[in-house]
């Protein structure tokens, strides 16, 4: 059991990985709590958890929005939970983002925990204190920045995950390495098949690595400010994939993350050799998936992509294997560069 603990401005959390998820009476002893889950986790978990009051949201994408959390917000009120109540979100990214969001508004705030049980929502979603919905189809636009008590990761969870998830959870696990850490890359390099096995210590020991890596940047850029921005490799250009393509998140941050090293190596910072290691190794989990977009779509979605100032982008770039580098660059010259590396494939 690894236990890392964020202290943010108004909490602390405590993520614990490799404790049983069953083990979460421990946490929430004395309280009067009500679990948030999907239908999907409720059909393959909740034999374990029948004594606790708990609460459905059906699965997917679709559903994390205001409606969900109003009806919600209105099943609480009839279930009795005031403010000395707790929320207990057992779930993938959806529903931290459902549970995290509501118990930050629900009487101005009540105490909320996380069983996370995605691969992306391990070593992402519940990491760092942001809950937020999508209104109408933009995503995640409401939200507030808290950060639950605690986060149990317990990689055994894993293994009823769909394929196609897991795999596109492993692009963030990737993107944490690739930014951060070569000695991660280095593991899942070598553990390749240990990987697709599900093999949970070893998932273990590299989601502990995973959350060290995004738990340190936002202790030191909570309010995304400066750091944090790092995290966002792949994303300007994932972003615009996922949206237009309908690929899933990790499939796109894979792609996004294979163009930004390609204007890398234009740009002459990145050497083709650490270029070719992190194709591989996308390719090597069928990260790298078919999509057409055409130029306008692209430029389109990315002039509106919501973390732009101005008529600016902050790029994340990399010099090397662990070695980005944030570039203020007018969206014009991002989408020339883009141009370019397209026209040459
Ligand atoms: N708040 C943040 O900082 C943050 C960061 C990254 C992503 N997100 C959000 O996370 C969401 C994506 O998360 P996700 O990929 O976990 O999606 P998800 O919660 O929709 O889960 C994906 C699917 O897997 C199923 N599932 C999850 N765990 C399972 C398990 N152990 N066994 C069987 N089935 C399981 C779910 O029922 C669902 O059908 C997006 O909405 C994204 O915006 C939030």
């Amino acid at each position: 059991l690894e236990r890392i603990t964020i202290s943010g401005q108004s909490y602390n959390s405590e993520i614990l990985i490799g404790e049983k998820w069953i083990n979460f009476r421990k946490y929430i002893s004395g309280k009067k709590a009500v679990i948030i889950t999907d239908d999907n986790l409720h059909y393959h978990y909740s034999d374990r958890f029948q004594d606790i009051p708990f609460l459905i949201l059906a699965q997917g994408e679709n559903n994390k929005n205001l409606e969900s959390v109003n009806r919600l917000a209105v099943s609480l009120l009839d279930k009795g939970i005031d403010r000395g109540g707790f929320i207990l979100g057992i779930g993938g990214g959806v529903v931290c983002d459902v549970a995290g969001f509501l118990a930050s508004v629900y009487m101005r705030g009540i105490k909320f925990g996380f069983v996370s049980t995605s691969l992306l929502s391990m070593v992402d979603a519940s990491v760092g204190g942001k809950n937020g919905v999508n209104v109408d189809r933009v995503k995640n636009i409401i939200g507030t920045f808290n950060q639950p008590e605690f986060v149990i990761c317990d990689p055994a969870m894993l293994k009823t995950l769909p394929e196609e998830e897991y795999v596109s959870g492993l692009a963030e696990l990737i993107k944490h390495g690739t930014i951060r850490n070569p000695e991660l890359f280095a593991m899942i390099e070598n553990g390749s098949e240990l990987i697709m096995n599900r093999d949970p210590s070893l998932l273990e020991k590299l989601i502990t690595i995973s959350v060290r890596i995004k738990s340190e940047i936002v202790m030191a850029d909570e309010k995304e400010e400066g750091k944090r921005m790092l995290l966002n490799f792949g994303h300007t250009f994932g972003h615009a994939i996922e949206a237009h393509s309908g690929l899933k998140h990790g499939f796109a941050v894979a792609a996004g993350m294979m163009i930004a090293a390609d204007i890398s190596v234009e740009s002459g910072i990145l050497s083709p050799g650490d270029r070719k290691r992190l194709f591989d190794l996308l390719n090597r989990f069928t990260l790298l998936k078919k999509y057409s977009i055409s130029f306008g779509e692209m430029k389109e979605l990315v002039m509106h992509d919501k973390k732009k100032t101005g008529n600016d982008v902050n790029f994340v770039m990399l010099e090397g294997l662990g070695k980005p580098i944030v570039r203020k660059i007018p969206i014009e010259k991002l989408l020339e560069n883009y141009l370019s590396i397209i026209n040459k494939q």
